[in-house]
């Protein structure tokens, strides 16, 4: 029997996949990458933007086809699933399933078997981040920390579609994390919407694990590995989290801090609690603890009312910081959220000049940075192999083509090879293998 993962969205749908996978590796199913051979299809859907709910409808459409050769085919509806869109696609899955409940995968397909999949000691609530993944990648790994978010932004469905935030034990994380480390996987990414808000209380005691702390106690595991982190809210970015990132020799310099607009009164509309100033103080004391640190952020344009000034204080902010990579999304009206009340009143054309406008300034702001990297040195965790280069990506999370030094080059996937770098564009460098 075959499964075909149908995987949309972010890095913790990604990771919610992997230990739905390893839930039918236990009932003996084998992974197909082709989804015709398939005789179960498990979705990991992602609902923030319209455009990613369309595509799980395209992909139903293929499931009347695929079951004319495979009568027997059942599908599951998994991840981040809105209320709404549940009563909508239990037409078209055999199964829509919350993602905590995976473990109930045996009972819904009606087979009797007792899962071995606890890594941690995880009890109650984030029982499900205790499953053991099948990891999809050999030597990058993606470790949940919590799952959730308690913020409720105007315009994002997470809150309602992964409930609120809770915090996985952090003797759990680290279990899984020397686990990995010692199977020799090199970078770790720790993931939860909201990683700033991170507590463990589960250890009884009157300290709670924070974030920082926690940084700290995996950055105390011994090996050669990579630590990164993600998303990270402004309004939690904290003196302590930048200490900690600071003092972190594993803890690589890349932060990801999404800022939405670079508009207070768009930052209020939003409901993100904090102004372009404070994060602009943040972004100035990470860099001077951390000066090589690299920077992204994220930007939502056209959020309802958002008036060309506005826009333009984005662009204000783009020159100003100087990002090295930029996550810029068309705003997408979601049904059930605040900001859903707002008229929808930027057009597609202008919200599309407005992407176009900031990704030409990041282009512009990113080339500039890169051009002073040519003829330094950088490490690259090799991660693909293409015609005459590696691709990977340096602890700056740049995205780098590592050419061989000689024919004779050893270069692997899941390897840290010091390179020189040779020529850059905005986000891809090249170097030479040294
Ligand atoms: N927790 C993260 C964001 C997770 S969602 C944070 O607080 O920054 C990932 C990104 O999707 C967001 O940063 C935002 O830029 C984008 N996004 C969320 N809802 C959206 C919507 N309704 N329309 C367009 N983009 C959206
Ligand atoms: Fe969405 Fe805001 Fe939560 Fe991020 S912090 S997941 S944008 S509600
Ligand atoms: Fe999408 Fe869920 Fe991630 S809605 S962006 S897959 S948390």
């Amino acid at each position: 029997m075959k499964y075909y993962l149908g995987i949309y969205g972010c890095q913790m749908n990604i990771s919610d996949a992997e230990r739905a996978a390893a839930v039918l590796e236990q009932l003996n199913y084998k992974r197909t990458l082709n989804i015709n051979e398939a005789d179960l299809i498990l979705v990991t859907m992602c609902s923030i933007r319209q455009s990613a709910v369309d595509r799980i409808h395209g992909l139903v459409d293929k499931f009347d086809v695929i079951k004319k050769s495979k009568p027997k085919l059942k599908t599951i509806l998994t991840g981040c699933v809105l209320k709404r869109d549940k009563k909508i696609f239990v037409e078209g899955f055999d199964y829509v399933l919350d993602i905590k409940d995976i473990k109930r995968i045996p009972e819904l397909l009606g087979v009797k078997k007792t899962l071995r999949l606890r890594s941690g000691q995880g009890k109650n609530q984030t029982d499900y981040l205790d499953i053991t993944p099948k990891y999809e990648n050999k030597f990058s790994a993606n470790v949940p920390i919590m799952t959730g978010c308690n913020n409720f932004c105007s315009y994002c469905v997470v809150p309602y579609v992964r409930e609120r935030e809770i915090s996985r034990p952090a003797k759990d994380i680290i279990l899984e994390i020397k686990k990995l480390v010692k199977g020799g996987y090199k970078e770790i990414w720790l993931l939860g919407q909201n990683v700033n808000s991170y507590k463990d209380t589960s250890t009884g005691s009157e300290q709670a694990n924070t974030f920082p702390k926690l940084l700290k106690m995996v950055n105390n595991i011994p090996g050669n590995f990579w630590i990164r982190f993600t998303s990270s809210h402004p309004k939690d970015f904290s003196e302590e989290l930048i200490e900690a990132m600071a003092i972190c020799e594993k803890v690589k310099p890349y932060l990801n801090l999404p800022i939405q607009s670079g508009d207070d009164k768009v930052i209020k509309a939003m409901n993100r609690h904090y102004t372009v100033e404070s994060y602009k103080n943040k972004i100035k004391k990470l860099r001077k603890k951390i000066p090589d640190i690299a920077l992204s952020t994220d930007i939502i344009v056209g959020f309802p009312g958002e008036t060309k000034t506005q826009f333009n204080n984005t662009v204000k902010l783009f020159r100003d910081i100087k990002y090295d990579l930029g996550y810029i999304s068309k705003y997408s009206p979601r049904a059930g959220t605040t900001a859903a009340k707002l008229k929808d009143n930027i057009s597609t054309e202008e919200k599309k000049r407005r992407e176009k406008v900031l990704t030409d300034v990041l282009k512009q702001t990113a080339l500039e940075k890169n051009k002073k990297l040519i003829d330094t040195e950088t490490t690259v965790l090799i991660n693909e192999p293409k015609n005459d280069f590696w691709l990977g990506k340096d602890q700056h999370y740049r995205t780098i083509k590592v050419y061989p030094k000689s024919p004779s080059s050893k270069i692997k996937i899941g390897q840290f090879i010091k390179s020189k770098i040779i020529a850059v564009t905005p986000f891809t460098l090249s170097a030479e293998e040294m």
